[in-house]
């Protein structure tokens, strides 16, 4: 059973983890959030400095609360796209580093492979192939998963990433960033079904609609303009049924599209992983509507929904036992498709 040190620094969160086999022995996340949200979103060079500050320390702990040494490792990685080019260099640099130093193989991580493995962090999943939602702040994806390391994308967003339209919604109604939690929290007192917003589609050129695309954009000026109209009445702004029927479309989307692609794909189970899937309402809709159509599905353990280093970890285990090695002078690039 290998045992990996692995760093995760695609974005705003400084991580590092050791995982040994799909047993995590100790993880570390040092959130950069507070500073960023005074700016209303991630400021990269802020992000850079932020994530070579935090490692160092975040390195020493993990390997004290798995009481292990460098010589006890097989190998060490680190996230190396896509992401925030900066931020990944410094986790890229860092982890090569310690690998040339202690003469350790080195393993470049996709940051979607990552999300992709956190659901092997909670409940096994039942035999063969099935549909992943990856819903993070960078992407919407839908992508079979038939084995370790071979995925075919079914779906995707053609414009925002659902978290990301999470973000921009919740500057709008003036409830900070990260949005997705404060969306979540303002929504829970409001009334789902006051406002109808559009379920954004994505044209096809012969005509008809792509069935398992995604379009968030729409969704974003609807809110606005629904902002501005109630601006100009009288009353104060409708922020927890806004928030809340915002929340409730992106879950019907999210959720029918899934279940369509699962049982036109032929697969059984629907998994769910990035930030997003922290997201309650959206859990609640996945499994009524899984239920209903007799699908199974899992979603990763919450902890490990947004960036982390565990799962980064376990990536990396898969390919360094199917033989996978990095080369030390690999770069990291800030958009990669999986
Ligand atoms: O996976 P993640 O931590 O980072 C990326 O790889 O992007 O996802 C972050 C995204 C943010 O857009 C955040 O607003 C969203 O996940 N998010 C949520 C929730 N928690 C985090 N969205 C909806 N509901 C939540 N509870
Ligand atoms: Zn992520």
């Amino acid at each position: 059973m290998s045992t990996v040190l692995a760093l995760e620094t695609s974005c705003d969160e400084s991580a590092a983890a050791i995982v040994s086999g799909r047993r995590v022995l100790a993880g570390a996340v040092a959130s950069q959030m507070e500073e960023h949200a005074r700016w209303g979103g991630v400021v990269p060079e802020i992000a850079s400095r932020r994530h070579v500050e935090a490692l160092p320390a975040l390195i020493a702990q993990v390997l004290e609360q798995s009481g292990l040494a460098m010589a006890d490792l097989d190998a060490i990685a680190a996230t190396v796209a896509p992401g925030l080019a900066g931020a990944l260099l410094v986790g890229s640099v860092t982890a090569r580093t310690l690998a040339r130093l202690h003469g350790k193989p080195f393993l470049g991580v996709h940051h979607l492979e990552g999300h992709l493995c956190s659901v092997h962090l909670g409940e096994p999943l039942p035999e063969g192939p099935y549909l992943v939602l990856l819903v993070s702040g960078g992407h919407t994806e839908l992508v079979k998963v038939e084995a370790p390391g071979s995925y075919l994308r079914l779906g995707r967003s053609r414009d925002d990433a659902a978290g990301e339209c999470f973000d921009k919604v919740a500057r709008l109604l003036g409830l900070g960033y990260p949005g997705g939690p404060a969306i979540e929290a303002a929504a829970l007192d409001g009334d789902p079904g006051r406002f109808r917003f559009p379920k954004g589609r994505v044209s096809l050129p012969q005509g008809g609609f792509h069935p398992y695309d995604f379009s968030f954009s729409g969704l974003k000026t609807a809110v606005l303009r629904q902002v501005q109209t109630l601006s100009r009445q009288a009353g104060s702004l409708p922020v927890a049924d806004l928030a809340a029927s915002f929340e409730e479309v992106v879950a019907e989307v999210l959720v029918e599209r899934s279940c369509r692609c699962a049982v036109e794909a032929g697969l059984q189970t629907i998994v769910l992983v990035g930030g997003v899937a922290a997201n309650r309402r959206l859990r609640r809709h996945m499994s009524e509507a899984t239920a209903a159509r007799g699908l199974g599905w899992r979603v990763a353990p919450l902890a490990y929904c947004t960036d982390n280093a565990a799962m980064v970890g376990l990536a990396a285990i898969e390919r360094f036992d199917a033989g996978g090695r990095s080369g030390i002078a690999l770069g990291v690039a800030a958009r990669l498709p999986l």
